[in-house]
């Protein structure tokens, strides 16, 4: 006779037997910052995400150490955009001088910045564009490895490059050894679907793109093969984490990129998830506690390593 029941009736058995867990240590909360001072814009579309100048950044890394939260992952807002994005460029970049106060102050934290530059221009796309308003996949490549250096040069652990650029980990990688940051790991997006889940994102981060979408760049939800063979071929180009972006409607991916590498695998779960999740919670629709938890359990059992989630603080006063 089976005795699944048995396996159920007490607390102490279930925890016994239950496959997977969820860990504060294995989540990252993204920040966003901006220049200016005593900054913090709460943005509509994500309740309790702040856009916060680097003041606020640091007195939220206070908050974040004592909860225990040591991961992070930054995104930078320039107060100047223009066509190629040099505000990401220069040694005072944003997200450059806030990862050095960052450093300074609170060094044991681990600082990822997603690299891309979407934020910098002002068409608002990944990178450089050619003649006939398309991204010039090689151009953008060259700033992508400027970006890279100055923001290893300024302390990063982990570059998150997110522009979907061909070749951009091989890239990346030598440019990072070549200037001796051996030592900096590339947690690439690397299975990014061009997805309506990012919309709440594009308002913190001021990246909606003036014309045209993602979709030459970014995958088609449809496609399970190419998905996967996305984050292989960024596996072989470097990659030490591999990614999968949206999460929650994207499992099936997850699991299977998790059956066909070694590498260590995170999850984003992105603005659009996390804006459903809150606005139902705040139409009194759902147990959201609840809800939140099952969730992230959820990505652990599909294969998930990491997750970066807007939800990491409430997590932290959960579990
Ligand atoms: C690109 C980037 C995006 C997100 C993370 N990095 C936006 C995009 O691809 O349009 C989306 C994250 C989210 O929706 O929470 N810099």
């Amino acid at each position: 006779m089976v005795r699944l029941r048995h396996f159920r009736e007490n607390q102490q058995i279930r925890d016994l037997v239950q496959e997977s867990r969820i860990s504060l240590k294995e989540f990252i909360y993204p920040l966003f910052v901006v220049e200016g001072e005593n900054i913090k814009n709460e943005i509509k579309s994500m309740p309790d995400v702040y856009q916060m100048s680097i003041d606020n950044i640091l007195r939220e890394c206070e908050t974040l150490c004592k909860m225990g939260i040591y991961h992070i992952i930054l995104f930078g807002i320039p107060s100047i955009k223009d066509s190629i994005g040099s505000s990401a460029l220069h040694e005072d970049a944003i997200v450059a001088k806030t990862i050095r106060k960052i450093k300074k102050y609170f060094s044991n934290m681990v600082v990822s910045v997603d690299l891309c530059f979407c934020e910098y221009t002002d068409h608002g796309h990944c990178g450089i564009l050619d003649n006939n308003g398309n991204v010039d996949n090689d151009k953008t490549l060259e700033i992508l490895a400027k970006q890279a250096i100055l923001l290893a040069s300024s302390g990063a652990d982990i570059i998150a490059p997110s522009a979907m650029m061909d070749g951009q980990i091989k890239t990346l990688r030598k440019a990072l050894d070549e200037n001796h940051f051996t030592n900096i790991l590339i947690m690439s997006y690397s299975t990014k679907f061009a997805s309506a889940f990012y919309g709440p994102f594009r308002d913190v981060a001021e990246s909606t793109p003036s014309f045209g979408d993602r979709k030459s760049y970014q995958q088609n939800p449809a496609n399970r093969s190419e998905a996967i063979r996305e984050s292989l071929i960024d596996e072989k180009e470097g990659a030490d984490i591999l990614m999968v972006k949206p999460a929650l409607s994207y499992l099936d991916v997850v699991r299977d990129i998790k059956e066909n590498s070694l590498l260590p695998l995170a999850v984003y779960n992105v603005s659009g998830e996390y804006a459903m999740l809150k606005n139902a919670k705040m139409a009194g629709l759902i147990d959201y506690d609840r809800m939140l938890l099952e969730i992230m359990l959820c990505f652990k059992r599909a294969g998930a390593d990491i997750i970066i989630s807007y939800h990491t603080k409430e997590i932290a006063r959960l579990i």
